[in-house]
C-alpha cells in the first residue's frame, strides 16, 4: 500500500475514533466546545468547507437585519455577517465563554477589521440571554446547538427576542462531534412553536430555517 494511502487510513480512523469517543462522554458530561480550538474554527481551512457567504444566504441574513449569534466562538462568520448586514444592521455575538470572546475582541483589533462597527459582545447563556424580548429580525447558530444542554429552554429563550416572524437559523456541519441529521434539528426546532420553513445544504453541511408565528 502506499504512504499516502495509509496516511488517509490513519486520519480516517483516528477522525471516526475522536467522533465516537466525544459522542459517548456527551451522553454523561454537558460542555462547551473548549476555548483553545477557536483558531482552528476562525481558520480559512475551515472557512473553505464551510463559505460564509454560503450560510450568510442559507440562513437568510440580509442587509439592515439586527441579528443575534448565538455561541458565537472565536467569530469565524461573525465579521462577514456584520459586512453583509451594513452600517445600519447589527450584530449581536453572545458565546458563555469570555475566553472565546476575547478571541473575536482581538479579531476585531485586526486592522482589516477597523471598518466593522455594528457587532457588540455579550457573554451570556443561550439559556438566560441578557437581551430585550421581540428586538431581532434573525437569530442563528452554527455548531451550537447541540452543546447546549437544555434545547427546548434556548429555544423559548430565543423566540423571546425575536419579533413576531422572526427567523431561527441553524447551521450544522459533519466533522463537528455534535452533528446531528437534518431530521434531528428540525424535530428540535418546531418542539417550541416555530414553523420550520427550508432546509438548505447538502448532508454534511446544512442549515435548516424556522420562523416564529405572528401570534
Ligand atoms: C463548536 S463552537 C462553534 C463556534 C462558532 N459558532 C463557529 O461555528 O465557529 C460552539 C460555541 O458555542 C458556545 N456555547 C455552548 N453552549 C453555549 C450556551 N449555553 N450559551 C452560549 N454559548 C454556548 C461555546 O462556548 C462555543 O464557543
Amino acid at each position: 500500500m502506499n504512504t499516502a494511502i495509509t496516511i488517509l487510513i490513519v486520519i480516517l480512523v483516528i477522525f471516526i475514533l475522536w467522533q465516537v469517543f466525544i459522542r459517548i462522554l456527551r451522553r454523561y458530561l454537558d460542555f462547551p466546545a473548549p476555548a483553545f480550538i477557536g483558531n482552528f474554527l476562525d481558520s480559512d481551512f475551515r472557512r473553505r468547507m464551510q463559505s460564509p457567504d454560503k450560510i450568510i444566504s442559507r440562513s437568510g441574513i440580509k442587509e439592515g437585519m439586527k441579528v443575534l449569534e448565538v455561541g458565537c466562538g472565536s467569530g469565524a462568520f461573525t465579521t462577514f455577517v456584520a459586512r453583509a448586514v451594513g452600517d445600519k444592521g447589527e450584530v449581536f455575538a453572545l458565546d458563555i465563554q469570555p475566553e472565546m470572546l476575547k478571541q473575536i475582541e482581538n479579531k476585531l483589533k485586526r486592522s482589516e477589521n477597523k471598518d466593522i462597527k455594528n457587532i457588540q459582545l455579550i457573554e451570556g447563556d443561550a439559556l438566560n440571554m441578557p437581551l430585550e424580548d421581540n428586538y431581532f429580525d434573525l437569530v442563528y447558530s452554527i455548531t451550537v446547538f447541540q452543546e447546549i444542554p437544555d434545547k427546548n429552554k434556548a429555544l423559548k429563550e430565543i423566540k423571546r427576542v425575536l419579533k413576531p416572524n422572526g427567523v431561527l437559523a441553524i447551521t450544522e456541519f459533519l466533522p463537528d462531534p455534535d452533528y446531528p441529521l437534518k431530521s434531528t434539528t428540525v424535530k428540535i426546532g418546531t418542539s417550541e412553536g416555530f414553523i420550520s420553513d427550508e432546509v438548505e445544504g447538502s448532508f454534511w453541511n446544512y442549515t435548516a430555517r424556522f420562523i416564529k408565528p405572528d401570534n
